[in-house]
């Protein structure tokens, strides 16, 4: 994978109607699951929607472009896991980050979600209770080439040794 993976990636919310192989899912959830996490305590677990009357139960007013995603992956955190808990929120943020990025190297399109609808999604995915769906992302083969979004500039994203 390279480096280029990361800042040509842009987020894609139209999808050719095809599957993802099961030999390119398995490569982008190991990416997932070979992530860093705090004390390599991993307190997650990723649903991996496929089933398309469960897919229309996930998304909020801005994101409901999700159910026509062939894969939607559910990031669950655990913030009671012990010790670790208060990073349980970033530990599955990292995760979710790299299955993007090894999605786009494998020509896969994806797009976080951060407005779903959290009750009706733990109710239809049977996610306990006194876990914490972090966000969703949707994988699928572009249908859309979106030009880049404006990034901020390095000036005032980076400082050296100071603020
Ligand atoms: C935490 C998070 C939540 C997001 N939630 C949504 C969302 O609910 N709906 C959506 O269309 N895009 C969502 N996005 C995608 C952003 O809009 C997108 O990353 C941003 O506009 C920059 O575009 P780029 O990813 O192509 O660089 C989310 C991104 C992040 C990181």
């Amino acid at each position: 994978m390279s480096i280029d993976a990361i800042s040509s990636r842009r987020s894609i919310r139209r999808y050719e109607n095809k599957e993802i192989p099961k030999d390119v899912l398995d490569k982008i959830l190991e990416a997932g699951r070979q992530s860093p996490s705090a004390a390599n305590k991993q307190p997650y677990r990723f649903v991996i929607v496929t089933n398309a009357e469960i897919k229309k139960e996930l998304p909020g007013l801005v994101s409901r472009f999700l159910k026509n995603a062939p894969v939607v992956i559910v990031g669950c955190a655990n913030p009671k896991a012990l010790i670790t808990g208060k990073w349980a929120t970033i530990d599955t943020a990292i995760a979710l980050e790299n299955m993007v990025i090894a999605a786009w190297s494998l020509g896969i399109g994806s797009c976080w979600i951060g407005v779903f609808n959290e009750q009706k999604a733990k109710k239809s995915l049977k996610i306990p209770q006194d876990w914490k769906i972090v966000a969703l992302i949707t994988l699928g083969y572009p249908a859309e080439t979106p030009e880049p979004r404006k990034k901020k500039s390095k000036t005032e994203l980076f400082s050296q040794n100071q603020f």
